[in-house]
């Protein structure tokens, strides 16, 4: 991947549309000042169309956090993929760990990851383990995850598809996974995705990281942890630290 690609995940944060359009603000500002950096925001659904820049802004895109496996007809409530291109998304995160929580499971998953692909839009997929035991066995509940997360998809669909992995037990933790280990399992991921699809889309396939990633951390976890980018709970709502994370990321430049 060119670039860095730092996903903020606002999840039912804020309550207002004002309060929404003032961190946008501060997002929107930055953004065309980062040379290796590219910014999805993703915010509530309400607010995606408010939030959607009316000229494109540089190196910044909209994203929803997540989208119906139903494409169209009698499902109240649901939201689908199309509806969000429609009001200017263009990154859809589907198997969030609080969604699987919900009731997601790796099938459910793979089908929203579909509708996703079919409205043409890049999906952000989630997948991490619940715990990290000594003896391996998460990395076997992970390359469960990820095939069944992936079943039916195309080597040619994989360029629109991001991975994030986010140990669920990082997220919303006090500190993230240390980044020697993020390393390690990035590469796990990537070769999981090479034996599912190609060799060539193991290693295209941006892998992020996500989990209690602050300013303070996020240097480290992209230099050491090797990952193409991030995706940010807790610290996408706070505006001057998200600012802050996206240029000391920026600031270790791409290859
Ligand atoms: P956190 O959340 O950064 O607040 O730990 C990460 C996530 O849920 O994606």
């Amino acid at each position: 991947m060119s670039r860095y690609l730092i996903a903020g995940n606002w999840k039912l944060n804020p309550q207002t549309l004002e309060e929404a359009k003032k961190i946008a603000a501060a997002y929107k500002k930055i953004a065309p000042e980062l040379k290796h950096t590219e910014t999805v925001i993703c915010p509530p659904f309400p607010f995606i169309q408010a939030l959607t820049p009316s000229k494109p802004v540089k190196n910044m895109s909209m994203g929803a956090q997540s989208a119906a496996k139903e494409v169209s007809g009698s499902h109240t409530g649901l939201v689908s993929a199309t509806m969000l291109r429609e009001v200017g998304a263009e990154y859809i995160i589907v198997g969030h760990s609080e969604e699987r929580k919900r009731g997601d499971t790796d099938e459910v998953v793979n089908a929203r990851l579909q509708a996703v692909l079919a409205a043409g839009l890049t999906a952000i997929v989630c997948v991490g383990e619940e715990k990290r035991d000594s003896d391996g066995a998460y990395m076997q509940e992970l390359k469960s995850q990820i095939s069944t997360t992936l079943a039916n998809v195309t080597a040619a669909s994989a360029k629109k598809i991001v991975i994030a992995y986010e140990p669920v037990w990082a997220i919303g933790a006090p500190e993230p996974m240390k980044s020697e280990d993020i390393y390690e399992t990035s590469l796990f991921v990537k070769k999981v995705v090479a034996d599912i699809l190609t060799p060539e889309a193991g290693i295209k396939i941006p892998v992020l990281y996500g989990g209690a990633v602050n300013a303070a951390n996020a240097a480290e976890i992209v230099r050491i942890g090797q990952v193409d980018g991030l995706l940010v709970g807790r610290e996408s709502i706070n505006p001057s630290g998200f600012v802050e994370l996206l240029k000391v990321v920026d600031s270790l430049g791409k290859k």
